[in-house]
């Protein structure tokens, strides 16, 4: 009397009524941070091309779009910086006057919206390299002062907390360190742990100007085919004091997602990246896909496998349009 006839599953899937009342997997927008690009030449936005949908902000700038995505509803802003310089430390990175500390000044005056500010060196050095770059490729320690100058200079200017991106060893520690003896105790880490070297980041580096000159990221950024390490980075980066952990990119690592979800009972954030929206957003374009119904099924996905927080370019149009589960 368990099976066919008596069992029928698509009794439950009946009407829309039904399967709301039942769908397992729920998706509120506080739950999705989106990623803003600000930039210190700029007196009004700039359209992004590589990012459709996508601008670059003056730093005082920001108003009408914290407004919306306050209205929306959603959890927050990862805040990235177009340099005013760039050189061989990436000291750009750190100036209290650039623009991602000019942004959260400003957001801060004007806003109580969660505050993220990426901390890499990548779009302030001239080798285009996370880090500082020499003989043997990215000098690991070398690196790590200027990643904490650059998370002190982000506190101070309001980040409620900051992410590490780089993927040097020892960065989130680093961080930490310089957070504490500064006075910062409340600045959260978010950081990127699991962060695979991908083709996704495309997009993202036309955007942001921080292609590598030379060579590739291979040397720091996870190989995509290493669960075991991915848990290990997730877990060094927990030692180290991280308050949150991330997976990035995300769909192609979502089993990555979902084993960081059952080992682990930190917050979990996921990176859809700029490659993986723009995937989406071409092929809307031509008619192939419907972007609702995409965007729906991918943050769906992102959320069923374990994602506390999903950093997403789709994250306002998606709650502003109802496209969440
Ligand atoms: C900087 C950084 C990158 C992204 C987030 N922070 C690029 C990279 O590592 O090359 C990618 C984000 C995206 O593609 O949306 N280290
Ligand atoms: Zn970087």
């Amino acid at each position: 009397m368990t099976g066919f006839p008596v069992l029928r599953l698509r009794r439950l899937r009946r009407t829309p009524g039904i399967r709301a009342a039942l769908r397992e997997t729920d998706l509120p927008p506080s739950r999705l941070i989106l990623p803003v690009f600000v930039d210190p030449a700029l007196d009004r936005p700039a359209p992004i091309p590589s990012i459709p949908g996508h601008f670059r902000w003056p730093p005082e700038g920001l108003g009408p779009l914290v407004e919306r995505v306050e209205s929306a509803g959603l959890g927050g802003l990862l805040l990235f910086g177009r340099p005013s310089r760039k050189d061989q430390g990436g000291s750009g990175a750190w100036d209290p006057q650039g623009a991602v500390p000019r942004s959260l000044r400003s957001l801060r005056d004007h806003s109580s919206i969660l505050r993220i500010a990426d901390v890499c060196l990548c779009a302030y050095t001239t080798e285009g390299h996370c880090g500082v770059w020499g003989p043997e490729g990215l000098d690991n320690d070398a690196t790590l002062p200027g990643l904490a100058r650059t998370a002190v200079a982000y506190a101070e200017a309001g980040a409620d907390w900051v992410a590490p991106s780089a993927m040097v060893d020892g960065q989130v520690g680093a961080i930490r360190a310089a957070l504490d003896g500064g006075g910062h105790t409340e600045t959260g880490i978010l950081a990127y742990a699991a962060k695979s070297a991908s083709a996704f980041y495309g997009p993202f580096r036309d955007a942001e100007g921080s292609a590598p000159a030379t060579g590739d990221r291979k040397g720091y950024q996870m190989d995509p085919a290493n669960p075991r390490e991915a848990m290990r980075e997730i877990q060094a980066d927990l030692d180290e004091g991280a308050d949150v952990v991330m997976v990035k990119p995300g769909l192609p690592q979502l089993d990555l997602l979902s084993r960081a979800r059952a080992r682990f009972d930190a917050p979990l954030a996921v990176y859809h990246t700029s490659g993986e929206h723009a995937m989406v957003k071409a092929a809307a374009e031509r008619g192939w896909l419907e972007e609702a119904a995409a965007v729906r099924e991918i943050l769906t996905a992102l959320r069923r496998a374990g994602a506390d927080l999903i950093i997403t370019y789709h994250a306002l149009e998606a709650a502003e349009r109802k496209w969440l589960p």
